[in-house]
């Protein structure tokens, strides 16, 4: 079985990400490739597909969101899980979970439309203070926002087993 690991990073983190579920799941299912959505020119030779993008300003990156549309009947063929790579557990305590709930949903309806998803996993990513101007950046420490690389690789491993169970079912696609 070959299953594509597609990714849009702004600044490394969801790469990362990437690789991580990438490599762990080749280690139970053997080929996984693991690409930049930019390199992916069709899903035809794959079977199943995940897809994963940094968020920015409530949404996914454009090239992700490109990707969703153009190989949207590709997609529609065979298995396909999400991921989205945002900033929730750093956000201030008292938004935390809330923020966290209200943004996956927000995600779920505004992105994924061209595309039947098995699963949407949201994980927190590297949020560093120099990405904000120094006014903010006081602002979100003072209402108990935290910064730094907020990245919870067991509960990515975790997801990656899910899905991998999920592939080593008999029934797909
Ligand atoms: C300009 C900008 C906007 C962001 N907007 C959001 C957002 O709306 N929601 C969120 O959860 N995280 C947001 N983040 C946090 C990033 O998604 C997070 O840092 C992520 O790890 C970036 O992934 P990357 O390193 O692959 O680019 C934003 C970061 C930047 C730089």
């Amino acid at each position: 079985m070959t299953v594509l690991v597609a990714y849009a990073s702004a600044l490394g983190s969801t790469r990362e990400i990437a690789q991580h579920v990438a490599s762990r799941m080749a280690a139970a299912l053997g080929e996984v490739e693991c690409r930049s959505v930019d390199e992916v020119e069709s899903v035809a030779g794959y079977e199943a597909v995940l897809v994963g993008s940094a968020i920015h300003n409530q949404a996914w990156l454009p090239p992700a969101v490109q990707f969703l549309s153009q190989h949207a009947p590709g997609l529609a063929e065979r298995p396909v899980w999400a991921f989205s790579v945002g900033m929730a557990d750093g956000l201030p305590k008292l938004f935390r979970n809330r923020g966290a709930v209200l943004q996956q949903q927000r995600l779920e309806q505004t992105q994924f439309q061209d595309v039947q998803l098995r699963g949407h996993a949201v994980f927190s990513g590297v949020y560093q203070a120099s990405q904000l101007p120094a006014v903010l950046r006081a602002l979100f420490r003072l209402t108990g926002g935290r910064f730094g690389d907020l990245r919870d690789w067991a509960a990515v491993d975790a997801w990656t087993d899910q899905v991998t169970a999920e592939l080593t079912k008999s029934d797909l696609p």
